[in-house]
């Protein structure tokens, strides 16, 4: 009865309409871009098609084999993380999983080895809403790689974990649960795993994995309430907080963490751009899945999260992971210059993401507050050592 006094506010409130409506429009925007984008041309020369890339597969040589790039996939223990690491671990890549929940974590690398007994899988906790965690997630991987006499690198990160939280949790840093998670949490990650990234003898990448739901951000003070963007925008004084359901902006705040992880991405490759030494240069790949059966909705009512799947799945709209990670392979194994392209759809494909995306000042602006934060984060966080692998 409770459950659905939930689920009968919830749609009363403006979010939820604004997920109901305008994330499928965004969502059919992206599949016309797709669809449509070389007729287009055709008609309209000015038009230019997003290009495809291939999958470039590791090398079948024993010898490579024994040198197996090293992957790191947050969020790997559900939905598209996990498809993603099944995956990667057929290609030949050494998997860490990286994850909250220890039994969760296990049983992933159970299922993995199940079904590929010379898979390569390591787990290590981390919580991405905590700097601390993250922190010392970074110092397990470089211990561990010292450990296991590997080389002191890695080759590939994607940052997967993300949640749609229903209600406003601030966390112990200071900020909202989703955008930490989703946006904050990945940007400190990266950053902390960089230096192992450059040191790769191979070209390696980073893969964020965003969402279509971007494209309804059309200014970037959507949910802040200052017009500029400012270190306070990405704490928890500008996000409108309520534990009402009608109070938080949930769905707004989920577009508004994809897109600063889409400026991210752009922002990381275009400075990768002028790495000098291209050896070391790190290329940057944001992938959208579109609408995927996960457990992403978990927070929301379960009858109203029937019901999208339900209407999803009607509308054709609704993929399984195993079909949904395809945009993420892709653009785990397209070529070094895919770097900066946008992945959607599958079969190697790319469109474009939206104009406020590409803003190259608020890219930046957004890329020195999170640098700040990162920098006053490192000198705040006494590493405690303690070794989070499993
Ligand atoms: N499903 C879709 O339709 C869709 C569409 C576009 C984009 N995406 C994006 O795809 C990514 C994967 O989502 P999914 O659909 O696969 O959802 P999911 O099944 O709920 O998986 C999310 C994963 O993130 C992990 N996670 C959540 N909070 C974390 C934290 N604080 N620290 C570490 N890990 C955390 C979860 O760990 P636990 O298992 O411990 O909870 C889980 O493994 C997300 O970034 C999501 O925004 C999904």
């Amino acid at each position: 009865m409770g459950v659905d006094r939930e689920a009968i506010e919830m749609v009363f409130s403006m979010e939820f309409w604004r997920m109901a409506i305008l994330w499928t429009l965004s969502l059919l925007f992206s599949y016309f871009h797709l669809l449509f984008s070389k007729p287009l041309s055709a008609l309209f020369p000015s038009f230019q098609p997003s290009p495809s890339y291939p999958r470039c597969h590791l090398s079948t040589d024993p010898d490579s084999k024994a040198k197996r790039p090293i992957c790191v996939i947050t969020g790997a223990t559900s939905g598209l993380g996990k498809a993603a690491a099944k995956a990667l671990a057929r290609e030949g890549y050494h998997v860490v999983l990286a994850g909250r929940c220890p039994d969760k974590l296990n049983k992933t690398i159970e299922e993995i080895k199940q079904k590929q007994e010379d898979a390569h899988v390591d787990a290590f906790e981390v919580d991405l809403s905590s700097i601390h965690s993250v922190m010392n997630f970074g110092s397990s991987i470089k211990q561990w790689l010292l450990d296991s006499n590997l080389h002191p690198s890695i080759q590939l990160l994607i940052n997967n974990a993300g949640i749609l939280a229903k209600s406003c949790r601030i966390t112990a840093d200071g900020f909202d649960q989703m955008m930490q998670t989703n946006y904050i949490g990945a940007f400190f990650l990266t950053n902390i795993l960089l230096p192992l990234l450059k040191s790769s003898p191979v070209p390696s990448r980073v893969v964020n994995v965003t969402s279509f739901t971007h494209r309804f951000v059309f200014k970037f003070s959507s949910v802040a309430s200052c017009e500029d963007f400012s270190v306070e925008t990405l704490g928890k004084e500008n996000l409108s907080c309520s534990s009402t359901l009608k109070g938080y902006p949930f769905a707004s705040t989920y577009e508004y963490s994809k897109l600063c992880l889409l400026l991210f991405s752009y922002e990381l490759h275009r400075q990768q751009l002028y790495v000098n030494n291209t050896s070391s240069a790190v290329s940057v790949m944001p992938a959208d899945p579109g609408i995927v059966e996960t457990d992403i909705m978990r927070e929301l009512p379960p009858t109203l999260s029937q019901l999208a799947l339900m209407v999803l799945r009607f509308l054709h709209l609704l993929q399984w992971p195993e079909i949904g990670v395809r945009p993420i392979i892709d653009a785990a194994l397209a070529p070094p210059d895919a770097s900066g392209k946008y992945f959607f759809g599958g079969q190697g494909r790319t469109i474009e993401s939206s104009s406020l995306s590409y803003n190259t000042k608020l890219a930046e602006e957004l890329w020195s507050v999170s640098s700040t934060l990162f920098r006053e984060a490192q000198f705040s966080v006494v590493g405690s050592g303690s070794k989070s692998s499993l």
